[in-house]
């Protein structure tokens, strides 16, 4: 097994095959086209080729090559909408919520509970998004004042609604209880002091689930995990009886339950069963205190970003781990709560396609003889950060025609004056693309158009959803007025000329 020389994030990516399964063909993995390429990438059979996992399953070339998204070309959205372009495929997201919402029903009907399906916001949330995952019978967790806004300007049942965070401030628990937010899941005694004022104070009850730590280490990069000791979320085990004997105390609030997420883009479900069951331990033993009636088991359910990717299907997921916090309960004596989960990018990541338009090629020659083709774009790192924060993998195809040329080794950067500003680290592309093609980064759905920024007073682009041939702007984009609107020198200074 060679995990040894290989650059981190193959290295992270290899160390993700071998846990699943350890006797992979290491062979198969190698590159030898150029040695610039890291392990994992393999030399495409056809360069043009849209692998099933990574991209929407309406994506199609049309007879001329060129990339279709629900009907839609991707030569006609760039023209229509210009680029970079956030593409959002509303049947992906609707099936994927349904598929979500289904299996979790059918597991937990199997084993005498109910399950809710919670929309995590923090993934890609407007308001038309919210609609659509709401009319596919899911909830909607938001974790800040503007998520909240977002979800009740979108008209979502306030009932409905989680609201998380580990620093809301006074101003957002007091408008949560106003609008009557169903839970908050309250994150430290600050705050549930902070709900013990407001509900006196106003004289409502409060529905509250105490997150707690569960100790298990997910296997993913360190700043999506979230359930280690040594990170701001959450309460650890030890405390969490303490809190919730605190919150029994108090008229307001109704304590419903445990909270507990691992982290993010987790495949499998070993780590999930292993935080259930400790999680049910302390479930357990406050049972004698009270009623427990739900347990939420947050999100994290990973998606492919490149082939190498291969995701459980949610049906195994859902019905491996509701068995298993069944086995669980069965274990302690005790009935199976009523169970929530919070999937975000799992729901809207394969839903997105970014489209953008090639500036600039470049080939770098290094002394060992190998290359590496630059190829920039018109976006970047300001709405795409996950390569330069998490070290993401993305892949990449040429989207207004197909390519003729060879499969050449390349990187996908921006136009920001940073040599980090990588959208796609290693793809291989065909070798006639040049400026003026449009790309198309697929799995852009979740995590990158609510990571955007302003950087290089670059505007953020446009979402627009696609279905049954019509494209529709969700979002529309930046202007650079809108970007420098903010600058409070500019009407100064234009009064100087
Ligand atoms: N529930 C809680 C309490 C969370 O903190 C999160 C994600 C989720 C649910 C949804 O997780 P998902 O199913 O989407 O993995 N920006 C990072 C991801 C940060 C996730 C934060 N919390 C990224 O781009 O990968």
């Amino acid at each position: 097994m060679r995990h040894d020389g290989c650059p981190r994030i193959g290295g992270d990516l290899a160390a993700r095959v071998f846990a699943r399964d350890p006797s992979h063909d290491w062979c198969s993995l190698l590159s030898p086209a150029d040695s610039l390429a890291p392990e994992w990438l393999v030399v495409p059979d056809d360069v043009n080729d849209l692998a099933a996992a990574v991209w929407p399953a309406s994506a199609r070339r049309d007879v001329d090559g060129v990339v279709q998204l629900a009907g839609v070309s991707a030569t006609a959205l760039a023209q229509t909408h210009g680029t970079p372009l956030l593409v959002i495929d509303e049947d992906e997201v609707r099936a994927r919520a349904r598929s979500f919402r289904v299996a979790f029903d059918r597991a937990a009907a199997e084993h005498g509970t109910t399950a809710q399906v919670y929309y995590a916001g923090k993934a890609l949330l407007t308001t038309v998004i919210a609609r659509w995952v709401v009319d596919e019978g899911l909830r909607v967790d938001v974790c800040t004042g503007g998520e909240l806004a977002v979800a009740l300007a979108a008209g979502v049942a306030p009932a409905s609604l989680g609201f998380h965070g580990n620093n809301k401030s006074v101003a957002e628990l007091e408008r949560a209880v106003e609008v009557g937010v169903g839970t908050i899941i309250v994150d430290s005694a600050i705050e549930v002091e902070r709900l013990a004022a407001i509900t006196a104070r106003t004289g409502a009850t409060q529905r509250v689930l105490v997150r707690v730590i569960s100790g298990v280490h997910a296997e993913t990069h360190d700043f999506l995990a979230t359930a280690h000791e040594d990170q701001k979320f959450g309460f650890p085990l030890l405390e969490a009886e303490q809190a919730v004997a605190r919150i029994r105390e108090i008229p307001g609030l109704e304590f419903a339950g445990l909270h507990c997420h691992i982290g993010s883009q987790i495949f499998g479900v070993a780590g999930f069963r292993e935080s259930a069951s400790r999680v049910l331990e302390l479930h357990a033993s406050l049972l004698e205190g009270g009623p427990v009636p739900q347990l939420n088991l947050g999100g994290g359910f990973g998606i492919a970003y490149t082939r190498l990717d291969d995701p459980t299907p949610i049906e195994t997921l859902a019905g491996e781990i509701v068995a298993a916090v069944a086995e669980g309960c069965a274990a302690r004596g005790i009935t199976v709560p009523a169970l929530s989960f919070e999937p975000g990018r799992a729901i809207v990541g394969t839903a997105g396609v970014t489209l953008y338009e090639v500036g600039t090629t470049k080939d770098v020659a290094l002394d060992s003889g190998a290359t590496r083709r630059y190829v920039s774009v018109d976006g970047g790192m300001s709405d795409n950060a996950r390569p330069a924060l998490y070290g993401a993998q993305f892949s990449a195809r040429l989207a207004s025609r197909a390519g003729t040329g060879e499969p050449q080794l390349s990187r996908v950067v921006g136009k920001h004056c940073e040599s980090g500003d990588i959208v796609v680290d290693h793809e291989f592309l065909p070798a006639d693309v040049a400026p003026g093609d449009l790309l198309a980064v697929p799995a852009t759905g979740a995590y990158c158009a609510p990571l955007a920024s302003n950087y290089n007073h670059v505007p953020r682009p446009p979402i627009v959803a696609v279905r049954d041939g019509r494209s529709t702007v969700i979002v529309r984009g930046e202007t650079i007025d809108d970007v420098l609107s903010r600058d409070a020198g500019i009407e100064a200074s234009e009064n100087l000329r």
